[in-house]
């Protein structure tokens, strides 16, 4: 567990907003997701993490546990790409903890290919893991959802706003997911549920940034975020605070996205930033461009 991990509760939280509730997180041995939960049982929650192997979550299972004194917290080991997994996995939190009332499907695959490198297993194996695992998560969920008005957020991205070039296959799942959760919120809110989105951008310390990029160009990567940082894992913890919060009530079928307005940039990494957008850059960044009549700057 890292450090952002283990220490952060952000104050602006009150103490025990959910107590007495049960989240249950897909891929919650990650980095994000991790943190995601850490928050929700500091806030009083308890939870079940799902996770491929069964060491690692069983262990983060632990650690998360002794955020608080008298959590419980589950680390399930199942794969989200088989539906009667998680219908086990349901069926293990409430009987163990007793209702459900928070999903995050959090679970996702990621890898860098071109199309050309990209096999069709390979597409299939992200589509798989992100949207029929969100799928089969909700899926089995739903019946516990509608007892306690339950919530469900997913864990998007921004890739797909604009063509993100390597990422076809991730693009396509998460605007699947996006898809999946417009038509959920409108299926599920006269049951009282809300589905939202939460689009993180590129967060430190991520095995996510670790494998789509590189530590030399690190500094090259927050400069061309708008708030001129990476994000951190709490970032994403907060806004899921938000969404689960009695705050969140009337919030549905929404994406919200935790970026330092990163996306806005994508696609306009070939020019210099940020002095394009500064005077002098002005100047710099579009010389000799036909529609650079302000060149007297
Ligand atoms: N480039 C191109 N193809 C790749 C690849 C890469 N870096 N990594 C895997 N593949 C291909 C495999 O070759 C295989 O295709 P093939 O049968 O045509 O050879 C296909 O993807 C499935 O690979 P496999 O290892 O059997 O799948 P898996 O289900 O065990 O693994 C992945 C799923 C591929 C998504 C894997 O990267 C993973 O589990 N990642 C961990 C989670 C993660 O990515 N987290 C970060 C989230 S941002």
């Amino acid at each position: 567990m890292s450090a952002a991990t283990k220490k952060y509760k952000s104050p602006i939280w009150a103490p025990g907003i959910f107590e007495g509730k049960v989240v249950l997180c897909t891929g919650g041995a990650g980095s994000i997701c991790s943190t995601q939960v850490a928050a929700l049982i500091q806030l009083g929650a308890n939870a079940s993490i799902i996770g491929r192997r069964k060491d690692v979550t069983e262990a983060k299972a632990a650690e998360l546990q002794t955020l608080r004194s008298g959590s419980r917290v589950l680390g399930i080991s199942a794969d989200v790409r088989d539906y009667t997994m998680l219908v086990a996995a349901v069926e293990r939190t409430v009987e163990e903890l007793g209702r459900l009332d928070y999903v995050i499907c959090g679970a996702a695959g990621n890898f860098l290919a071109t199309v050309d490198n990209l096999s069709a297993n390979a597409f299939k194996a992200v589509i798989d893991i992100d949207v029929l695992g969100s799928y089969n998560t909700v899926k089995a969920s739903l019946e516990e959802l509608k007892k306690t008005r339950g919530k469900i957020i997913f864990v998007s991205a921004t890739l797909h706003y604009t063509g993100t070039p390597f990422q076809a296959h991730v693009s396509a799942a998460k605007a699947a997911i996006d898809a999946l959760s417009g038509v959920l919120c409108v299926e599920l809110g006269p049951y009282g549920i809300t589905s939202n989105c939460i689009a993180p951008g590129p967060i430190a310390g991520t095995e996510g940034l670790a494998r789509l990029s590189r530590p030399e160009i690190a500094n090259e990567a927050q400069r061309a975020v708008p708030i001129q940082r990476l994000g951190h894992v709490h970032e994403i913890a907060d806004a899921t605070i938000y969404l689960l919060s009695p705050a969140g009530d009337w919030v549905s079928g929404d994406v919200i996205v935790v970026d330092g307005g990163a996306w806005h940039r994508q696609g306009a990494s070939a020019l210099p930033y940020p002095e394009s957008v500064t005077r002098k850059g002005v100047v710099e960044g579009v010389k000799g461009m036909k529609g650079a009549k302000d060149s007297k700057l």
